[in-house]
């Protein structure tokens, strides 16, 4: 989604925005733009397209002079890419500009006040409305500007303010959209996320809901939506620099393939201590955890296909029943809480809207949420009773792999606790389940060096424009993520069946020559899934099959197969994802695509 940075202090500001904003391009975005105090009055440079128009329209910032200002990258909500759509907006008289993340829900209504008070709106966006408001609340005191807009909009905001009487001041304010504040001895820095400033500070404010920052040379305060100023802390950042650059790969996204085993080690490894699962951040007792009859698996995305596979996996291991649900439509469904219920809601980015307002429905509810996420104090880690991180580091490619990878590291571990403390598993039983988990980082290692067969595929199918993939069991969610992480990144159009759902109607789809991709690495169901091969076999489609190594025969069913480690049933989807995160990542680097940035996505998604 949009980003926002902002900077004041020694260094000239312009080129340190354009910087910050690069580091934010992961987001999604349309347009960009930059305002900047230059001494005199507030100039501003904005265009549609890639940030290098900007840069080139501005030569990197150095055309720029000035010491304070504010940038944007736009991912379209209200009124489509355009130069005037494009962030910062300005009042008629330039003395006010905003930049914004998030959507302002009850903007119509704001906007036909407004017109009714005789203010131009030049642009088709929710955002103008604050720049107007802000305007009209103006009397003198910015902090309270900003209070009396805060007051009277809805919806979600990160905003990054310029006033021209204050020149020497940049304001930002947040609610229900990320905003970090930065500081270090050359300057202080507004940002949506962490590595916008990496290069600058690992010093960290995190801005809570419903707070102000004023921003200048020398100092950083915080406000309250009652202008009553708040004390916080900042945090050091210890991602470095390195885990948000490319080191060497062609892009992040193969970085990122490539970083899960050591990904998925970082974050099981330290909770396993003596041969037990160590759980403390759950704050739950044993006797508690035994108490749990039901398990909501929320998410969107790919997270949400971790709990696709979790469901099946807590469900055989703990005998505990357990839906997965895609947080958009959970949190209009009203969910049958009981009493035991438990809520596990799963966020790369922990700023995911649906996924945060499942949370909250869920809290409200008095039922207990256990988030599993990667980003470090986001707003869901905040407010779940409590978090399991993953240990991802930054993740900057779009199409996420190595947050998958460890969000369903998490789900084994929480799916093997909730089975041990319910007396399911017999101790050698365990055992043999902790031993192939950590046995899977080095399996994963092993299928990355031989990524050559996936390749050579790929780059056979660069031109097919639709393939199915099927499976069953966590197979089946499996092939939901393989199909997900193709469409996103080669915009191939495919669909992922449960295999034995094919034949009741998306089969007619099947002709000479469809690719179908079949997912057979549950033993249980091997059988089964190799009869759904033949029916599509026989109607003439072209079969990529993924098994493990022990099932050699199915080189006489299907015409391509893709061979992986033996691990436990209940882990397979950390191995079987791998060639197909890489047949996705070579099919859109043979196309020519922006495999980091797909077109109309946005890395966190904070509105609805
Ligand atoms: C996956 O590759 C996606 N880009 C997307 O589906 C993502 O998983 C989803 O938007 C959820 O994001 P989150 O994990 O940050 O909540």
């Amino acid at each position: 989604m949009c980003g926002i940075t902002g900077y004041i202090g020694s260094m000239q500001a312009a080129p340190v925005i354009l910087e910050g904003l690069s580091r934010l391009e992961y987001r999604g975005y349309d347009s960009a733009g930059i305002a900047v105090f230059d001494g005199e009055k507030i100039r501003m440079e904005k265009a549609a397209g890639r940030l290098k128009v900007l840069e080139e329209l501005t030569d990197h910032g150095k055309n720029m002079p000035g010491t304070c200002g504010i940038g944007h990258t736009r991912w379209a909500t209200h009124g489509c890419p355009s130069d005037i759509n494009a962030h910062p907006h300005m009042n008629e008289e330039n003395t006010i500009a905003v930049v914004h993340n998030g959507i302002i829900e009850n903007y119509d209504i704001l906007k036909q006040r407004l017109l009714k008070k005789g203010y131009h709106f030049s642009s088709d966006t929710d955002t103008e409305v604050l720049v107007h408001m802000l305007t009209e609340y103006y009397r003198g005191n910015p902090v309270e500007a900003i209070e009396k807009v805060m007051h009277r909009v809805e919806g979600s905001y990160a905003l990054g303010i310029m006033f021209k009487n204050h020149p020497h001041h940049i304001y930002a304010a947040r609610k229900d959209s990320p905003l970090i504040i930065g500081f270090s001895d050359t300057g202080k820095y507004i940002a949506s996320d962490v590595p916008a400033v990496l290069n600058q500070t690992r010093n960290v404010y995190y801005m809570e809901n419903e707070e102000i920052a004023c921003l200048s040379y020398e100092h950083i305060r915080f406000f309250n939506m009652d202008s009553e100023p708040v004390e916080k802390t900042p945090v050091t950042v210890d991602w470095d620099i390195d885990a948000a650059e490319k080191g060497g790969y062609e892009h992040f996204m193969l970085k990122e393939i490539y970083e899960q085993p050591k990904a998925f080690r970082d974050t099981i490894s330290p909770r396993i201590k003596n041969g037990e699962i160590v759980l403390d951040e759950l704050n739950m007792s044993d006797e508690e955890l035994r108490k749990i009859r039901k398990i909501f698996l929320v998410a969107c995305g790919s997270a949400y296909h971790t709990g696709a596979a979790a469901k099946y996996i807590i469900e055989r291991l703990a005998g505990i029943s357990a839906e997965a649900d895609l947080a958009s439509e959970f949190r209009y469904r009203e969910p049958v809480y009981e009493e035991d219920s438990m809520v596990v809601i799963v966020s790369q980015s922990g700023e995911t809207a649906d996924s945060l307002a499942a949370l909250r429905d869920a809290k409200a509810h008095g039922c207990r949420v256990i988030a599993i996420v990667n980003v470090v104090g986001s707003s869901i880690a905040r407010e779940a009773d409590a978090v399991l991180y993953t240990w991802a580091g930054p993740e900057i490619s779009v199409a996420t792999t190595k947050a998958y990878s460890c969000q369903l590291g998490v789900l084994y571990l929480l799916a093997l606790k909730l089975a041990g403390v319910r007396g399911r598993l017999a101790k050698e039983q365990e055992k043999k389940m902790l031993d192939a988990l950590c046995r899977l980082p080095e399996q994963m290692e092993e299928i990355l060096k031989n990524k050559e067969k996936i390749q050579y595929f790929a780059n056979h199918y660069l031109a097919t424009e639709h393939i199915f993939f099927m499976g069953r069991g966590i197979d089946y969610a499996i092939s939901m993520e393989a199909s997900l992480k193709l469409k996103e990144i080669s915009y191939i159009h495919s669909e992922a069946y449960a295999a034995g759902e094919l034949k009741h109607g998306t089969i007619s789809l099947v002709e000479p020559g469809t690719l179908v991709a079949a997912v057979a690495t549950q033993d249980r169901l091997y059988a089964k899934t190799v009869s759904n091969i033949v029916e599509v076999k026989t109607r003439g489609a072209f079969v990529l099959a993924l098994t493990t190594w022990k099932h050699k025969e199915m080189e006489k069913e299907a015409d391509y197969v893709i061979f992986i480690p033996e691990t436990e049933d209940v882990f397979m989807a950390s191995l079987a994802i791998l060639p197909l995160q890489l047949f996705a990542y070579y099919v859109s680097v043979g196309r020519g695509l922006d495999v980091d940035k797909p077109r109309n996505l946005a890395k966190s998604v904070t509105v609805e």
